[in-house]
């Protein structure tokens, strides 16, 4: 990958599930970061250009023999290193230092003190609170390293070699439990890499705008808008660089929200004024998804539906070049601590298939980025904050909250249940904080007692999760107030639903949607 940024960091990363967090931490002092495989050759680093090198933490000790190992290159390019945790280790353990077993294994908060006149702790005071997680320690540092650092537990908490620029700390200073880790890495890539704040999202959006329209030269974009936060900043972006030679194409399944159509024609065609072609091809999704049950057969019938109407609407526009793609960056990292189970769980349903099947170029302005950059990039962008703080909707729309089958009536209820939902939710503040909040409805009825009649009907269960990625998920603790709100709203305002149930499972094992 090229980048225009100048001044940067490369993270090596060895496993760690903090990583991430490190990139995330660099980005934040407004340098560029990103993240290789332990094991990129030289070649690459030097051709990358860093200004300094940080090996991230990892769960292998290095007195294994298959433990994962940098090009020892690094260490001979004159570039800063900071090693983390077991970064320490590799460094200890290739520059001929002593690493060994250490007694007990020093997991969670612990204090260590700096009595050194080192630059990575400059303006810090003595004792410092510090999250560590290690089981092997420094015997004895490498030579031309002395100890900066010491813990109750490690001798040497942390070590540096002034002279060439290598520090090391037996702790993680990118996690929030060392209160003071930001500042240290701060020292680190401003005054030890002598990096400057200069990677901010408008820069960001300035360089961006060069970048597509070098690629996109005279030729045309097609964007498949959805109305979720990657695809809109990526249309607002793209039409900021190349005007109307992008075209968007909505694609209405019949299976969205309450307004969320409209509301993103009125958005983009005519308060960003971007050329937006809207379909509503809702009756041909639900002619094709009568009678069908199976969550795994709705997923696969959305799916290919969208793919075929996405194609016959660009046919309709003539010569297209290009595929917009909200691409993330955590999509594209590749990286050793990311790789997660790959059983497939539930086969997600996204426009993956496209660019193949018509031959498109891809355009991807955010595959250096994380999702909460985006937010920012859209804030740059004057996007309104409803799209750009949306919580994730699935491809397949409400299609995968209604159990059982899906037609209109039953949609209907959905829509209304899940309305109030969001309104409740936003109404007490929470939504920004809960990940995914929203209503569902369930393939049975139930007895209740309305005035003095019997009523045999539908039922909504109501879910809501906090989670960092979608990857794991916890039930939110909602004040009983506003259940106690929105069951009685559902309940009284839909008609046909005369019971509400809250989900409290987290994932796993159970997963954020029900089918
Ligand atoms: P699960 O239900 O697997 O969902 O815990 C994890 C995240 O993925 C979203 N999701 C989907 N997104 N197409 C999508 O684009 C899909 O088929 C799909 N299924 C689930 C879900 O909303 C949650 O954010």
């Amino acid at each position: 990958m090229t980048t225009l940024h100048q001044e940067k960091i490369l993270i090596l990363d060895f496993g760690s599930q903090y990583t991430q967090l490190i990139a995330r931490r660099v980005r934040e002092l407004n340098v560029y970061s990103e993240i290789r495989p332990f094991n990129e050759p030289f070649d690459a680093i030097r051709e990358f250009g860093p200004s300094g090198l940080i090996l991230s933490g990892g769960p292998s000790s290095v007195l294994d023999e298959a433990a994962p190992l940098p090009d020892p290159g690094i260490f001979e390019s004159g570039l800063p290193i900071l090693g983390i945790c077991y970064g320490m280790q590799v460094m200890t353990h290739l520059l001929d230092g002593k690493v060994a077993p250490a007694a007990h294994r020093e997991y969670g908060a612990a204090e260590v003190t700096h009595d050194s006149e080192s630059e990575l702790f400059r303006g810090l005071e003595a004792d410092l609170r510090v999250w560590m997680s290690h089981g092997d320690r420094i015997d004895s540092p490498p030579a031309g390293f002395v100890p900066i650092a010491e813990s109750g537990n490690s001798p040497v908490a942390a070590m540096a070699d002034e002279k060439r620029r290598f520090y090391a700390l037996q702790f993680h200073p990118e996690v929030v439990h060392t209160p003071r880790g930001g500042e240290i890495l701060k020292n680190f890539v401003y005054k030890i890499c002598g990096c400057g704040p200069t990677w901010t999202m408008h820069s960001f959006v300035e360089q961006s705008i060069e970048k597509i329209r070098d690629q996109v030269g005279e030729g045309r974009v097609l964007c498949a808008l959805s109305g979720g936060v990657d695809s809109s900043v990526a249309a607002v972006l793209i039409h900021k660089a190349i005007g109307d030679r992008l075209t968007c194409i909505y694609v209405d399944n019949g299976l969205m929200r309450l307004g969320e159509s409209e509301k993103v024609v009125r958005t983009f065609r005519d308060e960003f004024h971007i050329n937006l072609q809207a379909v509503d091809a809702s009756a041909r999704f639900l002619e094709k998804l009568t009678g069908v049950t199976d969550p795994e057969k709705k997923r696969k019938i959305i799916g290919n539906e969208f793919i075929r109407i996405f194609e016959e609407e660009a046919a309709k526009i003539g010569k297209v070049d290009f595929l917009a793609q909200g691409t993330l960056y955590p999509d594209v990292i590749e990286s050793v601590s990311f790789k997660g189970p790959s059983a497939t769980i539930k086969s997600h349903h996204n426009v993956g298939g496209l660019p193949a099947r018509m031959k498109l170029k891809l355009v991807e302005p955010f595959r250096e980025l994380f999702k909460d950059e985006v937010r920012l990039v859209g804030e740059e962008l004057n996007l309104p904050p409803e799209i750009i703080y949306r919580q994730p909707f699935p491809g397949p729309g409400l299609g995968i909250r209604i159990l059982g089958e899906i037609n209109e009536v039953r949609l209907s209820i959905l829509r209304k249940a899940d309305a109030i939902v969001i309104e409740e939710i936003k109404g007490a503040g929470l939504y920004r904080e809960i990940w995914q909040s929203f209503a569902v409805l369930l393939p049975i009825k139930t007895v209740g007692v309305m005035g003095d009649e019997r009523t045999y009907d539908h039922v909504i269960a109501i879910r809501a999760v906090t989670s960092l990625d979608g990857m794991t998920a916890d039930w939110v603790q909602l004040p009983y107030d506003l259940l106690a709100r929105i069951s009685s709203r559902i309940i009284n305002e839909v008609k046909g639903v005369n019971r509400v149930t809250y989900d409290i499972s987290s994932k796993p094992p159970g997963t954020i949607e029900w089918e």
